[in-house]
């Protein structure tokens, strides 16, 4: 949160740069002195556990740069080549393409914390809305790396999801043909998505700064909802308590990160994406990255027209729409308190909505027939219910648990006997 300036230079030097270019001063307000709520638990390291995926995934993916060749006749040989005769090669690649999944379980994590806490709501909505913006260009930026390797999964998904632009009406072949760069995806689409895959990480970072800008005007929030009354109870500094906290959790992620990377690195990839694109063979069945088979489930869950919509045309709009109603979240859930935890029907729900999501990501790995599109469609309405109609509603339905006066109050109450809930009751001195 604003609180008034700590520092103190400690040399001649700092002072003459801090009355210059007042960087440090800013780096010490916001990552030392920083007033933190006291009782964050370990859901709030993602955001630093995310900041160390972006840095990894732009020097390993600088590196790869040097020695990849955006050709359709030299891309898929040129990873070879790195695999194989480019010192550490391997490792910058798998290190690079297991990043990418690691960077998006930690994503998820992220939202859904924040779905859970209610963090979105008043006064964290333009910081929710960033944090969509950058699930936005992650999605975009993942994709058009999967395309690079130029494998047959590279190449036929690249095929399916630029064609899906082509069900918007008027302007959907246009925009096909500007992404493809001309009649069919080829080198010229490699060469476009070489470039922006190159670019978008640097808008990410951009993006994301401002979303620590606008997180550090309110403060973070915290499992109870409850803001920040007394700064001295109810917060401590960032360095070293949440330092200490996220390098921590940083540490565990990474041991996760390097299993992949060591013991199973192509675990997570489709095997077909070693065999080079081949235009005139289709793969069997055509399957996008782990992340983003939900999406696809959803896609693929429209398979009627809706009056004047066809169902390719619907599945595209339930697909964008379950993405773009995130922006809005902060006006659909009309409950005036935030955290779930005092919120017991909505966290009923909630974990139902988990449930309909990791369905959704399992159907869209099936092929799309029988029982699995009929699950598909109830989970995809399940989801939409959730947003446009559970949450609005809930506000005025729920009657929610008493909340803690304050956030001091809430670590150090005394647990009753049988309550096992009470927040932070393991904090409570012995009796
Ligand atoms: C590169 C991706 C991202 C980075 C580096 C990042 C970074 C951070 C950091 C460092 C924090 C503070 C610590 C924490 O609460 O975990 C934070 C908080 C937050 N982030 Fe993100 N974030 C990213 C993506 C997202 C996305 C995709 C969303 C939502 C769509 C999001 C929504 C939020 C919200 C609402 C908070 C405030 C939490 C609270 O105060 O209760 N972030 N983010």
């Amino acid at each position: 949160m604003s609180h008034p300036s700590t520092y103190k230079p400690a040399s001649g030097f700092d002072k003459w740069l801090d009355d210059r270019l007042p960087i440090v001063r800013l780096a010490h307000d916001s990552f030392v002195d920083f007033p933190t709520p006291k009782n964050l638990n370990y859901w709030y390291t993602f955001g630093g556990i995310l900041a160390i995926c972006l840095v990894i995934q732009i020097i390993t993916g600088v590196i790869l740069a040097m020695h990849y060749v955006p050709h359709t006749s030299m891309a898929f040989d040129s990873v070879e080549h790195i695999m194989r005769d480019v010192n550490y090669g391997w490792l910058m690649r798998y290190v690079h393409a297991n990043g990418g999944s690691m960077f998006f379980l930690a994503v998820y994590i992220h939202m859904f914390r924040g779905v859970y806490y209610g963090s979105y709501k008043e006064p964290r909505e333009v910081l929710w809305m960033l944090g969509v913006v950058i699930y936005l260009l992650m999605m975009a930026t993942a994709f058009m790396g999967y395309v690079l390797p130029w494998g047959q999964m590279s190449y036929w998904g690249a095929t399916v999801i630029t064609n899906l632009f082509s069900a918007i009406p008027l302007v959907g072949e246009d925009i096909r043909t500007l992404l493809w760069g001309g009649f069919s995806v080829d080198n010229p689409t490699l060469n476009r998505f070489y470039s922006l895959h190159y670019l978008l990480p640097f808008a990410i970072a951009g993006v994301v700064m401002l979303h620590i800008w606008a997180l550090h005007i309110p403060g973070n929030a915290n499992p109870t909802g409850v803001e920040v009354k007394d700064v001295k109870k109810d917060t401590v500094p960032f360095h070293p308590y949440y330092t200490v906290k996220d390098s921590f959790a940083i540490v565990v992620f990474l041991i996760l990160f390097a299993a992949f990377v060591f013991f199973n690195p192509n675990g997570l990839g489709h095997p077909d994406n070693y065999i080079e694109a081949n235009p005139l063979a289709t793969p069997a069945s055509i399957v996008p990255e782990w992340y983003y088979l939900p999406f696809y489930a959803i896609l693929r869950a429209i398979t009627f027209d809706i009056g004047p919509i066809s169902s390719k045309l619907g599945g595209v709009m339930a697909m964008f729409g379950s993405i773009l109603v995130l922006f809005v979240l902060p006006w659909l859930d009309t409950s005036k308190v935030r955290s779930m935890r005092y919120r017991p029907a909505a966290k009923m729900f909630f974990f139902i909505f988990i449930a309909a999501c990791l369905v959704l990501g399992y159907l869209g790995g099936k092929p799309a027939e029988g029982s699995y599109v009929f699950y598909a469609q109830i989970a995809t309405a399940y989801y939409f219910s959730f947003f446009l109609i559970i949450l609005p509603l809930l506000g005025f339905m729920e009657t929610p648990k008493p909340l803690p006066r304050s956030i001091a109050e809430s670590v150090l109450k005394t647990p009753k006997a049988g309550d096992a809930t009470t927040a932070g009751a393991h904090n409570a001195p012995a009796q």
